[in-house]
């Protein structure tokens, strides 16, 4: 194995959360999202459990992900809280993506494994994705925002009870992705016992 370091350390740093709104529309093709899914598949986890599952919607699956995601804003919304420009926002940052991959979490059957240590192999996975992404110039967002955390979604997924949806994955390409954010030293958060 090859491994170029200092490629492997700008990947790293590089890699930039990217709004979906500005995203261009241009679609990614499915043996690349093939590629990130099964980079996703190599997280640790805590007793092979492989505890991520991936909903994947791109082409029609993007209008019903937003046809259920905004008319749920609806139905829970009480009328003097409702925001058109949310309910807007419910669906175009859907629908500018190019692939949409919810992220779910499947709880282990003997509940061996504490849910915690189900949630963090998850979000491992995520990373691989958001890493490969970012090494195929594709631009990626988690979103936990909306109606991640609702019982609708859950149910509309097929998740089981024990079963989370940890937000979702959008995937595209965009003209002006985002370069910059900001990280306190790691110098600060570190201590080192020798
Ligand atoms: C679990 C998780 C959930 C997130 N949810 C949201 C969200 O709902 N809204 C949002 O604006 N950003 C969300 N983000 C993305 C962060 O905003 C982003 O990672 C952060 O701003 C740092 O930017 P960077 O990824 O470009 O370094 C989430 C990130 C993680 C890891």
């Amino acid at each position: 194995m090859i491994v170029f370091t200092e490629q492997l350390n700008e990947l790293i740093r590089a890699r930039r959360s990217t709004k979906p709104r500005l995203f261009n529309g241009n679609k990614i093709d499915d043996h690349i999202i093939w590629q990130i899914l099964e980079n996703s598949n190599w997280a640790p986890n805590n007793g092979l459990t492989q505890p991520w599952r991936y909903k994947v919607f791109s082409e029609l699956g993007l209008n019903k992900l937003a046809d259920f995601q905004a008319n749920l804003y609806i139905k829970n919304t009480p009328e003097e809280k409702f925001r058109s420009e949310k309910y807007e926002r419910m669906k175009t940052n859907i629908l500018k993506s190019s692939h949409v991959i919810v992220i779910c979490m499947k709880r282990q059957k003997s509940e061996k494994i504490l849910e915690i240590e189900e949630i963090e192999a998850v979000a491992c996975s995520v990373q691989n994705m958001a890493l490969s992404a970012a090494a195929y110039k594709i631009c990626s967002f988690w979103g936990s925002g909306g109606i991640t955390y609702t019982e609708e979604l859950k149910e509309f997924l097929g998740l089981g009870e024990k079963d989370h949806c940890l937000g979702y994955l959008y995937l595209g390409y965009s003209d002006n992705p985002t370069t910059k954010s900001r990280r306190d030293p790691i110098k600060d958060k570190v201590e080192w016992f020798r």
